[in-house]
């Protein structure tokens, strides 16, 4: 972490909770966030239950001021047309959304996402003022064969025209596919590293104002038990939790590793 950057968590739900049990995990989340200072907190509920999700948050906010951002997991690049089973960014954005996660590597690897996909959605998520959380990583296959570098700078690459214009209000997701709900999880060492060197890349295209402000949050088998050691290191402003993220004590167990580490745990 980087006192010039706030701490992001967000938790992907994936395809769990998309009803009544989705709306009773999200206000455990909010109170769990309400303990909290200096981390921000995200939830990335199945599409049929964010409007009621980003509803009663709102509402929640507005009594007790809780703030946790709600993110759709996926959406289209077109704002509207025929394109049956596809969500747009406008119809995140009216569903209470500020956030989108995109171009995760499940996205990737079975529904066939794209490099030049991912840039498009990403570019019209910005359009929208939504904050994009673009996920990037290598494969096990990539990382054994020391591609590790080369395929997630050729991904955050592909999205840089968008992540310069974001100025900082973008987010990158360092996510090994080989880490993601195995239980592996990368060495605090190994991930800073990758962060590092994501972090420069921007600094190459983009310069200070976009390299400084732009969080890169770490996504693989995140627990309370290895989020403070990996949070500690310089270049993870964060993490994108999935298994844990269903745990209300496992994922408060990482927003208190993240609060920890910038004073503001309960
Ligand atoms: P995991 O998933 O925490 O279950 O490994 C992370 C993700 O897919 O974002």
């Amino acid at each position: 972490m980087n006192p010039r950057r706030i701490p992001l968590i967000a938790g992907n739900w994936k395809m769990h909770h998309g009803g009544a049990s989705g709306l009773d995990l999200a206000l455990e989340v909010a109170k769990l966030s309400r303990e909290l200072r200096g981390v921000e907190v995200v939830v990335a509920p199945p599409f049929t239950v964010l409007a009621a999700v980003a509803q009663s948050l709102e509402e929640l906010a507005e009594q007790r001021g809780l703030l946790v951002g709600v993110a759709g997991q996926n959406m289209h690049f077109e704002e509207k047309g025929a394109f049956t089973g596809e969500v747009s960014a406008p119809m995140l954005v009216d569903a209470g959304c500020r956030w989108v996660i995109l171009g995760h590597s499940e996205r990737r690897q079975l529904f066939g996402e794209t490099d030049e996909l991912v840039a498009r959605k990403t570019k019209a998520a910005l359009e929208h003022k939504l904050h994009p959380i673009v996920c990037v990583g290598e494969t096990l296959e990539e990382r054994t064969a020391g591609k590790t570098l080369e395929v997630v700078l050729r991904q955050v690459r592909a999205a840089m025209p968008a992540l310069i214009s974001a100025r900082g209000a973008a987010v990158i997701a360092y996510e090994p596919v080989w880490a993601i709900g195995t239980g592996k999880v990368a060495t605090p060492a190994d991930a800073q590293e990758v962060h590092a060197a994501i972090r420069a890349e921007l600094l190459k295209e983009g310069g200070d104002a976009i390299a400084t402000p732009t969080r890169i949050l770490y996504g693989g088998s995140v627990k309370p038990d290895n989020a403070r050691a990996l949070l500690a290191q310089t270049d993870i402003d964060g993490a994108l939790v999935g298994g844990a993220s269903l745990d209300v004590a496992q994922f408060g167990g990482i927003l208190q590793a993240a609060a920890a580490l910038v004073g503001g745990a309960a």
